[in-house]
């Protein structure tokens, strides 16, 4: 009979007009074993219109019929053999409709399948209730699902006393329990918007203030709910468009190529200008194709097959995004928060495949920096991530992978990991790196491997242009004068023929560098960025003057490899203890600081000595 009553529902939200673009508020009831999750949401049900009476009369005959108390939870419960055991055995996923708004209400049984759905995309809550039984108070389980929903961060959380009814709708329990719980919330990053006395058998503070608790004067179950605020509308939020394939069209002569994928969120249409990541390739929307006619735009939801002026070598998991839009990230290296599902522990040596919507990296665990277990949420060994721990991680990818970092866009933040067909674990990416020192030789001899040589030798250059191709970096902390004496050092060894060139530190951070902030934790990133357009400028023959704050020696010895076979010459300037064994040291006492330069450069057979 419950199984009838909750498929009618799914039919009348057909029926409402629930579409993608009246997206429901998916909301979350967790909490401890039997402290009234489902109670509360059968009662809720209840309690508001929407519910046929005659619905709740049969109900109640069924459980007369079988020798059973009559329970709410009944309502919500949505499997038979539930119903026999008593226990929530899987996720309820409940639609309802309250003051002209879509909601869906999710019976979570317990964190670890929630968890499981929520990482996987099989579930998506916006807002949560976290129930707690007023006789039992605070328990191992409401403080483990308080740190879960910090987790997967969501930030509208109300706690709900529960079964007010078995204490006396005593004012003490409830604040007792309230005073206990907010700065346990608050240390896991959550505000709870409200805290409410509530009994689901009675019926108390659901949809208006209870008589039997004139004490509490905050908002009722009904008002709270009515305040989450809904998503935004896919359509309505920045265009989200992974590549699944790209086909080459050859039926008319013109030899089309079809970018087909299904838009995330957003909408596209022709004449749009599209971003492609991680190649941030740029291209024009021509048309959208649609079968049998062409149409000219597709919106969130919608599978689309569109053709791009220029056409653009893309492969596979590049997301589309407007190119004014809200640009994603993109990298090799990120913090991620992991759930590890398989039975054999995530193991650091081996590589997985990490999927993020229809990209595929090959993946490795760089770092476990945390680990803990999912039920008691107690940190463990950080050596090993065992079946349902819950682990703070570190990925370092072979190839880099487009995705985001922002709660709106859970579809290219979460991931799984695949170890050979199965899936081994799934999280939330939650932060980028910047490029590991570690990774530098392997990336070095990459680019040995694809570089493609210059038909004029090293030799040529240096017969030619007169001069050893080398980089110039001036160094040492701030107002030391760095910018300056390069320039004119740069001005004198130009007007005495050589071939010189400024490259200063903002032209990179906001040139080549556009995609990262400029943030110290990017920092190495930006440097080697630096040292790999100063290693082009120097392959060219020139004289690369540099001035960077405060280099250490593991950041020269950095720009020396990637610069490599060009050398580095390090000047330090000021009167501080230098951060680097510099190759010359200036600072205020010396007089002529760039006629010192040009002779430590014309001892060093940088460049010829004047006049010769
Ligand atoms: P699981 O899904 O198994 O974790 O349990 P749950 O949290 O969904 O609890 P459920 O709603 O099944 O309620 C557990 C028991 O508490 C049932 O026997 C309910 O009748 C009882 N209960 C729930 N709410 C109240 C209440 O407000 N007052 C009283 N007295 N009992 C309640
Ligand atoms: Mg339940």
């Amino acid at each position: 009979m419950r199984n009838r009553a909750v498929s009618k529902r799914f039919v009348k939200m057909d029926t409402c007009n629930t579409t993608q673009w009246d997206l429901p508020l998916s909301v979350v009831f967790t909490g401890h074993v039997d402290h009234g999750k489902s109670s509360v949401l059968g009662r809720l049900l209840a309690e508001c219109e929407d519910l046929a009476p005659e619905k709740l009369e049969k109900l109640r005959l069924y459980c007369q019929r079988n020798g059973k108390l009559f329970e709410y939870a009944f309502l919500t419960d949505s499997l038979r053999q539930e119903r026999a055991q008593g226990i929530t055995i899987d996720c309820a996923r409940i639609p309802f409709r309250l003051a002209n708004r879509a909601f869906q209400l999710i019976d979570a049984p317990g964190h670890i399948e929630f968890l499981k759905n929520m990482v996987t995309g099989a579930a998506n809550a916006q807002a949560a209730f976290l129930v707690i039984d007023a006789a039992e108070g605070i328990q191992e389980n409401s403080r483990r699902h308080g740190k879960m929903l910090s987790l997967l961060g969501l930030k509208q959380v109300v706690v709900l006393v529960n079964k007010m009814d078995t204490v006396a709708y005593d004012q003490a329990v409830f604040e007792s329990i309230q005073h206990t719980f907010a700065p346990f919330l608050a240390k896991v990053g959550i505000t709870a918007r409200a805290v409410i006395p509530l009994s689901a058998r009675e019926g108390d503070n659901f949809i208006s203030l209870s008589s039997k608790m004139p004490w509490y004067h905050g908002p009722c179950l009904r008002e709270v709910l009515l305040g989450f605020e809904s998503p935004a509308s896919l359509a309505e939020q920045a265009l989200r468009f992974p590549l699944q394939d790209i086909y080459k069209f050859s039926a008319d002569k013109s030899q089309r190529r079809l970018y087909v994928g299904t838009l995330q969120s957003g909408e596209l249409q022709t004449g749009d200008t599209l971003t492609f990541y991680p190649s941030r390739k740029q291209a024009t929307v021509k048309s959208v194709e649609h079968f049998p006619q062409s149409r000219t735009r597709a919106t969130a939801g919608e599978a689309a097959a569109i053709t791009l002026t220029p056409e653009l070598f893309l492969e596979r998991g590049e997301i589309a995004t407007h190119a004014e839009s809200v640009p994603l990230s993109s990298g090799t290296r990120v913090e991620a928060t992991l759930f590890w599902l398989s039975k054999e522990p995530l193991t650091q040596s081996k590589s997985y495949q990490l999927k993020l919507g229809t990209a595929s990296v090959e993946a490795r665990v760089e770092e476990i920096c945390d680990v803990r277990d999912a039920s008691t949420l107690r940190g463990k060994d950080c050596a090993i991530v065992g079946q349902n721990d819950i682990a703070q991680i570190r990925l370092h990818f072979k190839q880099t992978l487009a995705f985001d970092l922002d709660v709106r866009f859970p579809e290219s933040q979460r991931f799984v990991l695949v170890d050979g067909y199965r899936v081994a674990g799934g999280g939330l990416l939650t932060d980028k790196l910047s490029f590991a020192p570690a990774e530098l030789d392997d990336q070095l001899s990459q680019r040995k491997m694809k570089w493609i040589g210059s038909g004029i030798s090293h030799s040529e250059r240096v017969k030619r242009l007169k001069q050893t191709p080398t980089l110039l970096l001036l160094t040492g902390p701030q107002r030391s004068g760095r910018k300056a004496l390069a320039q004119s050092v740069e001005r004198a060894l130009f007007e005495r023929g050589q071939w010189p060139t400024y490259l200063g530190m903002g032209s990179v951070v906001y040139g080549l560098g556009a995609d990262l902030s400029s943030e110290e934790g990017n920092r190495l990133e930006h440097l080697r960025r630096l040292g790999e357009a100063s290693h082009l400028l120097l392959g060219t023959g020139l004289i690369v003057l540099v001035s960077a704050l405060n280099i250490t020696d593991t950041e020269k010895q950095w720009l020396e490899k990637i610069i490599s076979p060009a050398r580095l010459t390090t000047v330090w300037m000021g009167s501080s203890s230098p951060t680097l064994t510099a190759d010359l040291r200036l600072d205020g006492k010396t007089s002529d600081q760039v006629q010192t330069v040009l002779s430590y450069l014309e001892n060093e057979k940088v460049i010829p000595t004047y006049g010769n």
